[in-house]
């Protein structure tokens, strides 16, 4: 039986996420969502696939014993390992973000990606989308939780990394829902380069597919509760720092997933 009233569960290794979250609540604003940051065991980037195929299987598991009617996975990493298999076989309707950044990447000429090295390596992104260059970035993600985004350390890291990056580059992914924070780095350092992330175009396909399937939410309130596997204060502190309001928070055991 179809219930559009329940809440939309969305998850991440940590903050990244919320990048997409946000994008969401603007596409569909009554809309009532869970967050799941499983800030216990980010990054996710440097772990084998088959390891964040198990969390994304667990962390499913736990949103759908909460109720929701359809999963977000907001993570480049659990998309990567965990689609679509997770789509095949859960009940409700899943949705990953590499796919909708790499039909806005297929506009341009020449595309290059960046992401964590678990993305990276899997080459889940060329399923969707031919690249002229890829690079792992694994201090980036440890660079946003640790809240500096905007610190010169992120420039020097970002000049280490895109030093490489071919001049004629027309479009980057930043395939990783962290990065968005990084923008104002990242344009720094490839200034004139398109910066593509998952955010809008994510939220854009779940909008619509819940409108095709009559999943949309015609009494919901815009609430959030956020999970998280960490600790909640610090999650929380930086959260706010992100520009996210953390109404509802709720600290979950690993053993309870
Ligand atoms: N936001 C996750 C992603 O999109 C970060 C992965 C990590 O925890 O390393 O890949």
């Amino acid at each position: 039986m179809k219930e559009p009233g329940r809440p939309i569960g969305v998850f991440d290794s940590g903050v990244g996420g919320l990048t997409v979250l946000q994008a969401l609540k603007e596409a569909l604003p009554r809309e009532d969502f869970l967050y799941f940051g499983d800030t216990a065991r980010v990054p996710y980037g440097g772990k084998p696939l088959a390891m964040v195929r198990r969390f994304a299987w667990e962390i499913s598991g736990f949103l759908l014993r909460q109720g929701v009617k359809a999963i977000v996975v907001a993570c480049n990493t659990a998309s990567s390992a965990a689609l679509p298999d997770l789509a095949e076989d859960l009940s409700v309707p899943v949705f990953g973000v590499l796919e909708p950044a790499a039909r806005v990447a297929r506009a341009h000429g020449k595309v290059g990606l960046i992401g964590t090295q678990a993305t990276v390596e899997s080459r889940a992104y060329e399923r969707y989308v031919p690249l002229a260059w890829a690079k792992a970035c694994p201090l980036f993600v440890p660079l946003v939780e640790e809240g500096l985004w905007d610190d010169p350390v992120a420039l020097l890291v970002a000049r280490h990394y895109l030093e490489e990056a071919p001049k004629d580059l027309e479009a980057l992914i930043l395939g990783c829902t962290h990065y968005p924070f990084l923008k104002g780095t990242l344009r720094k350092v490839l200034p004139g380069v398109r910066l593509i992330d998952s955010a809008e175009a994510t939220a854009k396909e779940v909008a619509e597919a819940l409108a095709r399937e009559g999943l949309l939410n015609p009494h919901g309130r815009g609430e959030v509760v956020h999970y998280v596997t960490g600790d909640p204060e610090s999650y929380k502190n930086l959260a706010e720092r992100l520009g996210v309001r953390v109404e509802v928070l709720k600290r979950v055991s690993l053993e309870e997933l």
